[in-house]
């Protein structure tokens, strides 16, 4: 092991082998990669002939579940007999009753509503203790809210911290007081960053850097707590939802981007999306990526960068044209 470690020791420290190392390496990968493909598709199957677990009488805790993505994996849940706790801030046209009352006609025994701000660390932990008041323990925390925000050099940078202390630390808060409780359940926690925290677009500036410091935490702690909790990062693609409609259109930047985002790139419908994230971790996944497409293009990113800056400069092209 000391020789092998010496000998890279030697070729990391010259420049002509140091390169042809990783010339080496990525034809290996070339290689091998009719195997892994196959490898990736015996999975495929195989997780869907997998088990899925029973959430009839589970708990699950999901945070921004006032619309969009929250609000759809919020009735996805409720179809399948669990309890909730749903979360959003106080709004006067907040629609987090009418999602309780929905999710109860679905088939949720009981939904309890709290109107939080998931950046206030005492804010999350008053309802994650409050779940556990009124249920009793906690299965599944979805760590779901969070704002979208575009950023060009000509901003002020000092108006952004709210992307990251709604998007990261947002989850981290929850997440800190609810490890306890999901200790004792075998439970889960699903962290909804995004495809946008490994491709980077374009103007995604701190969304980009909280989803990508999302990623890289969950990623660290999922060593520590597993195999008791579970993590799933989802890293989704472009869902129709207010992130990427509506909010985007009163927003300076946003307004020329995102105007015609949905002609410029597919977009999937939020029910299907959340269909297939609850199915994904009731099976266990410990990634999902909706749309699937949305794989490729990362793998484009590592392997193939120059492609990937291509791709990404022709789509600004059309977007801002
Ligand atoms: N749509 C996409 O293309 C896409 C792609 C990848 C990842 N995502 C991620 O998916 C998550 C959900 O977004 P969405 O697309 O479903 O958009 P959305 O419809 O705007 O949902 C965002 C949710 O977060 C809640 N929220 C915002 N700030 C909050 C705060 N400080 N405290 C508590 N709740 C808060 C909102 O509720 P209130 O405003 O009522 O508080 C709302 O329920 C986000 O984390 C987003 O980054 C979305």
């Amino acid at each position: 092991m000391v020789c092998v470690v010496a000998m890279y020791e030697v070729i990391f420290n010259n420049k002509f082998t140091n390169v042809l190392v990783f010339y080496v390496y990525l034809l290996v990968l070339f290689l091998v990669s009719p195997f892994l493909f196959v490898w990736e598709l015996v999975n495929s199957v195989s997780s869907c002939l997998r088990c899925k677990e029973n959430m009839s009488g589970k708990v699950v805790l999901i945070t921004g579940a006032s619309s969009g993505l929250g609000e759809f994996m919020a009735y996805e849940y409720a179809k399948r007999g669990a309890y909730l706790s749903i979360i959003a801030t106080q709004k006067p046209n907040s629609q987090l009753k009418q999602v309780a009352d929905r999710a109860r006609e679905l088939g949720s025994p009981d939904v309890l509503c709290m109107f939080a701000d998931v950046s206030k660390v005492d804010e999350c932990m008053m309802f994650v203790d409050d779940t556990i008041q009124h249920f009793g323990r906690l299965d599944h925390l979805v760590c779901n809210a969070g704002i979208g925000s575009l950023y060009s050099i000509n901003n002020d940078v000092t108006k952004f911290t709210s992307v990251l202390d709604i998007n990261f630390w947002g989850s981290v808060y929850p997440t800190h007081f609810a490890i306890p409780h999901l200790m004792k359940t075998n439970g889960k926690i699903i962290i909804n960053a995004s495809a946008a925290g490994v491709l980077n677009p374009p103007g995604g500036g701190f969304y980009n850097a909280s989803k990508v410091a999302l990623i890289s935490f969950y990623e660290t702690l999922r060593f520590e707590v597993s195999p008791t909790i579970t993590i799933t990062i989802l890293t989704l693609g472009f869902i129709q939802t207010n992130l990427i409609t509506a909010k985007y259109s009163s927003d300076g930047v946003g307004a020329r981007l995102r105007k015609d985002l949905r002609d410029v790139v597919p977009t999937m419908e939020v029910e299907p999306c959340a269909k297939a994230i609850v199915d994904g971790i009731s099976k266990g996944a410990t990634s999902i990526t909706e749309p699937r497409f949305f794989k490729v293009l990362m793998l484009i990113k590592f392997l193939f960068p120059q492609l990937h800056h291509f791709y990404y400069n022709t789509y600004s092209a059309i977007v801002e044209s």
